[in-house]
């Protein structure tokens, strides 16, 4: 079964799958995408990366390349033709096709394509981070594929042995991890994570549905800002997404964090969002901006 991708209302083999060369994703990163877990053939979150992507078009002004209940269908039947049950699915829409040139094109028809590749979800493996400069642009709610900073703070952290960086604005504190929110424990057993008000970070899908459920879990998450001075010191840190849902960070600029290995609360956050995640009875939280 070759890998498939779906590329404009077409399902075509993943070696074959294009787009345009004046796409102005390709030329201008004109265009945002979401990036959902497929777990037990269930899409963990999809109210929420769709919630997202709506908005993230709407700040950009792209339009929605079809209805999102055509969408979700859509998505269904890639995920199906692929044959897969557990894994992840990019999605990326973009302002389409036109002659290069700065302003809107005329003629409005954005570019959609979702691609996918299995993973296996639930493996706790701790991770060393270090900390660069946050060089980003100012929208960073806006879920843009301009993410050129993040490829040069990943392979920054690469150079250095290590998996992960985790970016720090001008005042010295951590806003995020290069594609993943940061998270850590504080000495009384609280989460910390930096509050998403204002455009300083990207509100994380995982990030919204795991307040919920710790609030249900009754495990406090305090919204502020932490230094990496502070991270050193922490009993665990971690950070979240869709992809690898929880990635505990046993270290971060050298420092090992708490006892440098995986934190229990780490691993319990991890089992909270899997069993959320799977649950077919169970709601899904909306997104939003706010
Ligand atoms: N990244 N912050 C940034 C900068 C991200 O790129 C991501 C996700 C997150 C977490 O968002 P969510 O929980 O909705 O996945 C936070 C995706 C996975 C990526 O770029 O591959």
């Amino acid at each position: 079964m070759p890998r498939l991708a779906y590329v404009n209302g077409r399902y075509v083999p993943h070696a074959q799958a294009a787009v345009h060369i004046e796409d102005r994703g390709f030329q201008f990163a004109d265009g945002v995408y979401e990036v959902v877990a497929l777990m037990n053939g269930r899409f963990a979150d999809e109210v929420g990366h769709l919630d997202r992507l709506e908005r993230s078009l709407r700040e950009l002004r792209i339009s929605m390349p079809m209805p999102r209940k055509a969408l979700q269908i859509v998505l269904r039947q890639f995920a199906r033709r692929s044959r897969l049950k557990n894994a992840v699915i990019y999605i990326q829409v973009t302002r389409g096709s036109s002659p290069r040139d700065f302003k809107f094109p005329p003629e409005r028809r954005s570019t959609l394509v979702m691609t996918a590749r299995p993973v296996t979800f639930g493996q706790l493996v701790g991770r060393k981070a270090i900390t660069v400069p946050d060089i980003r642009w100012k929208r960073r709610d806006i879920k843009t594929t301009a993410l050129v900073a993040q490829v040069l703070a990943k392979q920054a952290a690469v150079d250095k042995g290590a998996y992960e960086a985790w970016l720090v604005d001008d005042k010295g504190f951590v806003t995020e991890g290069s594609s993943a929110n940061a998270w850590i424990v504080d000495k009384s057993g609280n989460l910390v994570t930096r509050p998403t008000q204002g455009s300083m970070i990207l509100k994380g899908v995982t990030r919204n549905a795991l307040q919920a459920l710790c609030k249900k879990e009754k495990i406090k998450i305090i919204e502020r800002a932490f230094t990496p001075q502070e991270a050193y010191k922490a009993k665990e840190a971690f950070t979240t997404a869709a992809v690898s849902l929880v990635t505990p960070i046993v270290e971060l600029d050298g420092h090992k964090i708490g006892s440098g290995q995986v934190g229990a609360l780490t691993k319990k956050i991890l089992a909270i969002y899997i069993a959320y995640a799977k649950n077919p009875a169970q709601k899904q939280e909306r997104w939003d901006s706010r």
